[in-house]
């Protein structure tokens, strides 16, 4: 059987991913995963591993990956699509996407988040539930805003970096690349590459 859409992690993010993609209609979900004792307890069953997805990538109508670690995710989308894959955007039907915004191929905007006009959203990104990204943001690629984050105007977040749940961050701030702002952070100053912060205000922890 080929067609429909595969979704290369059945982790507690692919769950939501696929709950996401059957509220948009996708008839035919399949998971991938090099676990196959994941994705219990979900109407969508584990068909293969990663090496099983990447033989059979061209087969489907399109493919997500909904791994967690923003470097892997990323890299997994590129290999994948040197393959052949298309890569699926999923926006969820309640999510709020300005008409006046670019969502990347590969990233995935869950329930309830925000994404306002002028924002750029890279490839292989997550805005996750909740979260809200404003005007002119830009979201390079393998970011992951996670739930209940905020995005104020104009900040810029780059490559692979983790906003934590419910973080803050002030308008026209950079995030570098591969930066973790933790859960509840409060940003209000630009973070350089790589650094760990947390707290209000926002402070390093450790590289
Ligand atoms: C910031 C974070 C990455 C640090 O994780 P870590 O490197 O494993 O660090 P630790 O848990 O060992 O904590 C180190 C110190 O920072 C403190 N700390 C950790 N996270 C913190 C946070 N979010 N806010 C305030 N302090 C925090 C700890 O209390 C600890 O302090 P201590 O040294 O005085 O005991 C993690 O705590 C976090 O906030 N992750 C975000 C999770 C998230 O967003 N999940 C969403 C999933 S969709």
């Amino acid at each position: 059987m080929s067609g429909g859409l595969a979704i290369l992690g059945a982790g507690g993010h692919g769950r939501v991913v696929a709950d996401c993609a059957d509220a948009l209609g996708w008839q035919r979900i399949v998971f991938f995963d090099d676990r196959h004792d994941v994705a219990l307890e979900t109407p969508w069953s584990v068909a293969g591993s990663g090496e099983d997805l990447m033989a059979q990538a061209s087969a489907f109508d399109a493919v997500v990956v909904a791994v967690g670690n923003n470097r892997m995710r990323l890299e997994l989308l590129l290999a994948l699509r040197s393959v052949g894959a298309r890569l699926a955007t999923l926006i969820h039907p309640r999510a709020t996407v300005s008409g006046r915004s670019v969502i990347g191929p590969g990233s995935v905007v869950i329930a309830g988040a925000v994404v306002n006009i002028g924002a750029r959203v890279g490839q292989g990104v997550i805005v996750n539930t909740g979260a809200t990204v404003d005007h002119d943001c830009v979201l390079e690629d393998g970011v992951h805003v996670a739930p209940g984050a905020h995005l104020a105007g104009g900040v810029r977040v780059g490559k692979e970096s983790w906003i934590g749940v419910g973080a803050v961050v002030r308008e026209y701030t950079f995030v570098g690349e591969g930066a973790f702002v933790g859960a509840g952070a409060v940003v209000v100053a630009s973070i350089d590459a790589g650094l760990k912060v947390v707290g209000n205000p926002a402070r390093q922890i450790r590289r």
